[in-house]
């Protein structure tokens, strides 16, 4: 990570391009958040980089700037979107089929998105069973797609007279994958775009694409994109900032609430089951086993790394977590997620608790697109560069160095997240010691 303290951090001059690969549900809702929130309709709920503040040095000085005013964050107003779909929709038209939003705010937006008209994708269909359109790049091999996302990045840059570019993926999940040879070495990878590998995804090839210019992308979905060594061998080669994957919104959102507070007062766990319905294009996509395996890998794994059940294998050691997510289509992006959480304290005795949340997944994942955004263009313009532990805050499953087991107790991805900032200005770190007080 190579984090020095009090660096000279570019400041944030000029627009700031932001690319989405897929703009269905979370990308729109994202793209006409931002736009409502310039016009005033509407506040940046659910942003820290917006609405967040920090605490600088004791809680006597009463001293805690937002954190838009404390660190040099890209203003709302610098923003330019641009990206890819499958679907040749412009994002009027696809955040009107997503049904996230209501049509009135829509209405007000609509010169604006119907300028945003998505540059075709590179997709193949093995990697998203069930997703069907058209607008869809063709080349000679793998190497020949990338170098059309170049172009394109190129192209966007210029036409909107971009200081600097990030990318969040927002596209659909692809099947699951465990990395292979190819994906070993960025020499390995080169050699596999040219010859069109089948173990290199879609995602796989706007990540070279994106890297090789020296950009961020953050990986909203579970799939195997940046996660892999050849990717990190280019982060590094190119001074880029690369993060997690999976943005942590609804049950997994709560998971990393809850269980570090059962945790705290040694409560033990029997068993967590969580089962979902959801309606929309990412519900379908989830309903092929595949891409549901890389869902359920990335919302399975955060529960084990919070309860360590080697060390309290009395409390969470026979713990049984099950996942479920179910395509029910008239519930829409309008996601019902349901807990039971079998849990048991002194002596024994047993105990139930039950969740039952009515969310909206666009609505929780779009501020989390804004902050990455934001954040990954501040690491980039402070000279960070390779893994980012510090945004795991955001993520299912947050990138770490090997051998470290990844952060998932929201309240310490905070802590870590608001330090990393105060160590990057030079101010004193907050340990929560509070000794200063009682001199
Ligand atoms: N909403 C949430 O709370 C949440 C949380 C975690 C992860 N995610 C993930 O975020 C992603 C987006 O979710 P969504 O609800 O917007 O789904 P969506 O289906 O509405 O949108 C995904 C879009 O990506 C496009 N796409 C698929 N493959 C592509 C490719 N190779 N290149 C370009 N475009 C491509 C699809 O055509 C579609 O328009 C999904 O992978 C989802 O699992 C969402």
């Amino acid at each position: 990570m190579g984090l020095e303290s009090d660096v000279d951090i570019a400041p944030a001059t000029g627009r700031l391009g932001v690319l989405l690969p897929g703009m269905g549900a979370v990308g729109t809702t994202f793209i006409a958040g931002v736009l409502a929130i310039r016009k005033g309709l509407a506040a940046p709920i659910g942003s820290l980089t917006q609405m967040g503040t920090i605490r600088l040095g004791k809680r006597s000085e009463d001293n805690a700037p937002r954190i838009a005013d404390y660190v040099p964050l890209a203003g709302l107003d610098d923003l330019v979107f641009g990206g890819w779909d499958v679907f040749p929709d412009d994002a009027y038209a696809a955040a009107s089929r997503a049904g996230v939003l209501d049509r009135h705010l829509l209405e007000q937006l609509g010169e604006e998105l119907r300028a945003i008209q998505p540059m075709p994708a590179v997709f193949e269909q093995s990697y998203v069973k069930n997703l069907h359109s058209d607008n869809v790049k063709t080349g000679t091999s793998k190497m020949d797609l990338a170098e059309q996302l170049v172009d394109d990045i190129r192209r966007f840059s210029d036409e909107n007279g971009c200081a600097r570019l990030v990318a969040v993926w927002c596209g659909s999940t692809e099947v699951y994958r465990e990395p292979t040879a190819v994906h070993q070495s960025l020499e390995a990878f080169e050699q596999g775009l040219r010859d069109s590998h089948p173990d290199i995804a879609p995602s796989q090839i706007y990540a070279w694409a994106l890297l090789s210019q020296g950009i961020p992308m953050a990986n909203g979905a579970p799939n195997l994109s940046l996660d892999i060594p050849c990717m990190l061998e280019l982060a590094r080669r190119n001074d880029v900032p690369v993060t997690g994957k999976d943005f942590k919104t609804g049950q997994t959102l709560m998971k990393t609430i809850l269980a570090p507070g059962f945790k705290a007062r040694m409560l033990g766990v029997e068993g967590w089951y969580s089962t979902n319905i959801l309606g929309n294009r990412d519900g379908e996509i989830l309903d092929d086993p595949e891409s549901f395996k890389s869902k359920e890998m990335s919302k399975l794994g955060v529960l084990d790394t919070i309860f360590q059940p080697e060390t309290y294998p009395e409390l969470y050691g026979d713990m049984t977590h099950v996942v479920r997510i179910n395509y029910y289509p008239p519930r829409g992006d309008n996601k019902e997620g349901w807990d039971n959480i079998d849990i048991f304290g002194w002596l024994g005795y047993k105990m139930q608790i039950k969740i039952d949340f009515l969310c909206r997944d666009s609505i929780l994942a779009a501020p989390l697109v804004l902050d990455l955004a934001l954040f990954l263009d501040l690491a980039k313009r402070a000279g960070l560069s390779g893994i980012q532990e510090w945004l795991s805050f955001y993520w299912k499953s947050p990138a770490h160095p090997q051998g470290v087991y990844p952060e998932h107790d929201l309240f310490i991805q905070l802590t870590k997240l608001k330090n990393t900032l105060r160590h990057l200005k030079g101010d004193d770190l907050i340990t929560h010691l509070g000794a200063e007080y009682y001199d």
